[in-house]
């Protein structure tokens, strides 16, 4: 693995890059599942229910067995670190609760870096518990570990897509690998929040990455034109048995504190080539389904984003988001009619009003006069539907932009819903709304748009790509998502 990093290579040395949605309590109850973690809901309490799918720290914790037997089990330091984690989180859940209790409403952690300078009304409003998120992720920072496998070879192991829209593959690979532990020298130097993250030591390590890339295995096994994805699963299969086969490790847990990674639209499908994998494992995809069997409480949703040339377009990051008053458009949409929901969407919205609420079939603002960007920087509300699958990089294109992101979509499970509330800083409409869309968006009151757009320019920082990783940006949410779900179970000792 000691081989130069091909995502670093090309581009600027800071790529920007954001992801985002907004629900809209317009009355509208909308069906974007957004289980958190009970862990980390504002008024988590230590013995409150847990919904069924969602194992809880608080209520209970899923102890899952040991499938492997002999001298395999889990170290104990490695449990007894994640209830010290669990405890110091349970506490400063209780202690946001008490400072409720007195009405000041205070929640800033005195943390500058966490706090972001906003008022503290904007942090509780786009946290679901502002401080029992922040003591996670110090938590995380201080003790987290995992284990990357190094079997496999380049291109479809350790490597993926650094451009694109698949591109968190290959950055989410690269930038795990890269931050090489401690002990290894400097080469995670510049990294501080997360040095370290990466263990050698497979005994210390919470969690186990399958550093395969599925977006690789379809260019690379992928007969175009059969939809055969029995390469993939295959590929999938033999790399789980090779590392259940010559390591302890996933046979103790069944697969249960494994993860992987996928962005591509078979993520979910590649997963099923190994039944463990799928049963057990955690899966971080961009295709966050919940229709199609994604797990919020044990599955990780991760925001697609795409750097077609290795970055976020210069559009959107040259100049800061103007604000509401400089934003003729109520909302924008222009995109090709790929699935159900964009069809719907254009069979109703499409050129009815391109003076308030411009909505174009794919290429034809081309011949307006202004490019795809601009529109977005002079809406309020972006339209985020669904295409062929749930996700749309247009969520983070429209946080980069500034524009409120309406994620029409049915069954999509919004990326790090465990920590934020997506519905402070976006409105989810259901695809069965769609004839109510612009009366939706014409209901919310100036002033509630207002808040919206503070808590996306709060929330850009988590849709953000930096080169190295930088606190709090997608890399270190999508981890954080991954240590969520992994102190959400104990292994058997
Ligand atoms: C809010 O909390 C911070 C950090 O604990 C403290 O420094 C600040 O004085 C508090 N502000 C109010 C209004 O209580
Ligand atoms: C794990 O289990 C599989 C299937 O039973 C077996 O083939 C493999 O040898 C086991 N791995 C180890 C390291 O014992
Ligand atoms: C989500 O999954 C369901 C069930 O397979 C499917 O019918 C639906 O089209 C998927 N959603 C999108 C946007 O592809």
């Amino acid at each position: 693995m000691a081989r130069p990093p091909e995502c670093s290579r090309r581009g600027a040395s800071i790529l920007t890059v954001v992801l985002f949605t907004v629900v809209i309590a317009a009355g509208n109850s909308v069906d974007v599942p957004s289980q958190p973690i009970e862990l980390l809901t504002p008024s988590s309490s230590p013995v409150s229910p847990t919904p069924a799918q969602l194992p809880s720290v608080s209520a209970g914790l899923t102890t899952k067995r040991s499938g492997g037997g002999g001298d395999t089990s889990t170290p104990p330091s490695v449990e007894r670190e994640l209830d010290a984690a669990r405890a110091a989180i349970r506490r400063a859940a209780r202690r946001r609760r008490r400072d409720l209790g007195h009405g000041d409403g205070n929640v800033s952690t005195a943390d500058s870096w966490f706090d972001a300078g906003v008022d503290s009304a904007l942090l509780a409003s786009v946290y679901r518990n502002p401080a029992a998120f922040h003591r996670s992720y110090r938590e995380m920072e201080r003790r987290f570990k995992v284990y990357v496998y190094e079997e496999g070879e380049p291109p479809i192991v350790h490597s993926g897509p650094c451009k694109d829209i698949y591109s968190i593959e290959g950055r989410f690979i690269e930038q795990l690998e890269l931050l090489a532990p401690p002990a290894q020298g400097g080469r995670g130097g510049g990294v501080a929040a997360a040095a370290g993250v990466r263990t050698l030591d497979p005994a210390r390590a919470h969690v186990f990455f399958l550093p395969f890339s599925v977006a690789q295995m379809v260019r690379y096994a992928y007969r175009p034109g059969t939809y055969d994805k029995t390469p993939l699963l295959g590929l999938v299969a033999d790399y789980v048995r090779v590392v259940a086969s010559r390591h302890p490790f996933w046979n103790r847990s069944s697969g249960a504190d494994h993860f992987m990674l996928s962005c591509h639209d078979w993520g979910p499908e590649a997963s099923m080539g190994h039944p463990e994998l799928h049963a057990n494992g955690i899966r971080a995809l961009c295709n966050a389904n919940t229709s199609e069997g994604f797990r919020p409480g044990q599955d990780v949703s991760v925001p697609e984003i795409n750097l077609y040339d290795g970055g976020m377009p210069r559009q959107l990051t040259a100049a800061p988001p103007p604000p509401a008053s400089a934003r003729p458009f109520l909302a924008f949409f222009a995109g090709g009619r790929h699935g159900y929901v964009r069809d719907q969407l254009l069979r109703h919205w499409k050129g009815r009003d391109m003076e308030v609420f411009p909505v174009f079939e794919h290429g034809e603002h081309d011949q307006g006069r202004l490019d795809y960007y601009s529109y977005m920087r002079r809406a309020r509300f972006c339209l985020c539907p669904s295409g062929y699958e749930v996700a749309s990089p247009r969520v983070v294109e429209a946080v980069h932009a500034g524009c409120v992101p309406v994620i029409v979509s049915d069954g999509y499970a919004l990326p790090f819903a465990d920590v934020l509330r997506w519905e402070a800083f976006s409105v989810a409409v259901p695809v069965a709304n769609i004839p109510r869309l612009r009366e939706v968006l014409e209901g919310i009151p100036a002033a509630e748009v207002e808040r919206m757009m503070q808590g996306v320019r709060l929330v850009k920082r988590h849709f953000t790509v930096h080169q190295p990783p930088e606190r709090l940006d997608v890399f270190h949410m999508t981890l954080h998502s991954v240590w969520l779900r992994r102190l959400n179970f104990r292994l058997d000792q």
